[in-house]
């Protein structure tokens, strides 16, 4: 574990509001991730799996919780099973967690070892009637191959054919999208850590250094601040700006180019999304600040649009709207392209093809209802952008707001995004 310990009472807290939702006579399961392989006896680094870590803080591969509000037996009610320590493991791979440290950073009284998770889970079993399982329910997830918790859904419902099973997702979503304080606490950390990171960069970059390079700037001021990736880094040079996941990262950054930063840190699994667009050599184009100044209008007004009870459908739509008026004026549309277009295909997506936005938490991309109109708590990243191959580059800007009752909350505001301001920084 990285990062600073976190008061358990979030853990607690959220376990409250799930159990709350949970039916009579019912027990939920969260598995962790799996260590995933790569090639020979090679993995990848583990991600931990976020609702583990919302309902019980821990970031170990293999855990397993278990919550059975109604388990006649109290000791039974929520347990937390763990690997056991043993000699082997700790020369080969370090500390593992004794189940002392598992209470303080959980709050879970009853850690046990795995080995009496058959047993313990069998005689909840014979007294439940429900069973909530954990799914991938994210509409765009793509998964390809079976995760732990689908594995585990086999295996249960083909011990287990007669009980009634549930999708645990169901619940989470709406718990996971709105953010206690303590939650908009560690994202607003990972935005500082974003934020020293930018800062540095600004100072960093100059006409020949390689993107690669610049990545190497902001892994070195997340790793220090106990901090990772967020999600891939996207350092996009010149018409690079146009490929919007590009991941190569190993292009010159050449005089005269802006460079696209959709790079931004994670802190305690928690994350944020920072995207800014920058003059390699310290000055905007008059064409680069034109449009520069556009996308700052939409992002600037969209956020001021990110209220409750918005549907994002219809922001999408706004932005839209906002976006077509800016292209007309910077002659990217003309009155033509506009009048009579296919509402299906407008014209201004040539220039910009993505969502608008999309919720913030323990996942990138995280989970919720976005057919559901937007409310307090929720937290959302605004990302506008135009882009332009034909001119050599595209500029996007992308801040993280809590939505408030009384407005929204940029949690980017102190990241600079004005021209001049950052041209002054890259002086
Ligand atoms: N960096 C991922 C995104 O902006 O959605
Ligand atoms: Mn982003
Ligand atoms: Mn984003």
């Amino acid at each position: 574990m990285r990062h600073h310990p976190i008061d358990p009472q979030l853990f607690i807290a959220n376990r409250e509001r799930l159990v709350q939702q949970m039916r009579g006579r019912s027990l939920a399961v969260v598995n962790a991730n799996d260590v995933l392989p790569t090639n020979a006896d090679g993995t990848l680094v583990m991600q931990p799996n976020s609702d583990l870590f919302y309902l019980a803080g821990v970031e170990q591969e293999e855990s397993i919780l278990v919550l059975a509000p109604d388990a006649f037996d109290e000791t039974q009610r929520e347990m937390l099973f763990l690997r056991e320590p043993n000699e082997h493991l700790k020369t080969w791979e370090g500390h593992k967690l004794s189940r002392d440290e598992a209470t303080r950073i959980s709050g879970i009284r009853q850690v046990r070892w795995l080995s009496e998770f058959r047993a313990e889970f069998h005689k909840l079993m014979c007294e439940m009637d429900r069973v909530y399982l954990n799914s991938n329910e994210h509409k765009r997830a793509v998964v390809e191959v079976e995760t732990r918790d689908a594995r585990f859904i086999r295996d249960v419902q083909a011990r287990y054919p007669l009980h009634r099973y549930h999708r645990l997702a169901q619940l989470m979503h709406p718990l996971r999208a709105v953010k206690s304080e303590t939650e908009l606490g560690l994202i607003r950390h990972a935005c500082g850590i974003t934020r020293r990171a930018f800062l540095r960069v600004l100072k960093f970059v100059k006409p020949g250094v390689n993107e690669c390079e610049v990545e190497a700037e902001f892994a070195h001021e997340f790793v220090r601040n106990r901090a990772k990736f967020a999600y891939n880094p996207i350092v996009a040079a010149g018409a690079n700006a146009c490929v919007l996941h590009y991941l190569q990262n190993d292009q010159p950054c050449r005089k005269g180019e802006v460079l696209l930063l959709d790079v931004a840190a994670s802190y305690a699994n928690y994350n944020s999304d920072l995207t800014r667009t920058i003059p390699v050599n310290g000055r905007f184009t008059r064409r680069q600040r034109q449009v520069y100044r556009a996308v700052l209008r939409i992002l600037r007004a969209m956020i001021r649009a990110t209220v409750p009870g918005k549907l994002h459908r219809d922001w999408q739509k706004e932005a839209e709207a906002l976006t077509q008026e800016e292209l007309l004026r910077l002659g990217l549309l003309t009155p033509r392209d506009v009048r009579g277009q296919d509402p299906a295909k407008p014209a201004l997506k040539k220039y910009f093809m993505h969502g608008l936005g999309h919720v913030l938490g323990l996942d990138v991309h995280d989970v919720g209802f976005m057919e559901q109109p937007f409310a307090p708590g929720w937290v959302l990243t605004v990302e506008p952008g135009i882009y332009i191959p034909e001119e050599g580059f595209g500029v996007r800007l992308e801040n993280n707001v809590v939505v408030t009752p009384d407005g929204p909350v940029d949690l980017m505001a102190d990241i600079p995004i004005e021209p001049d301001e950052i041209e002054a920084l890259m002086r």
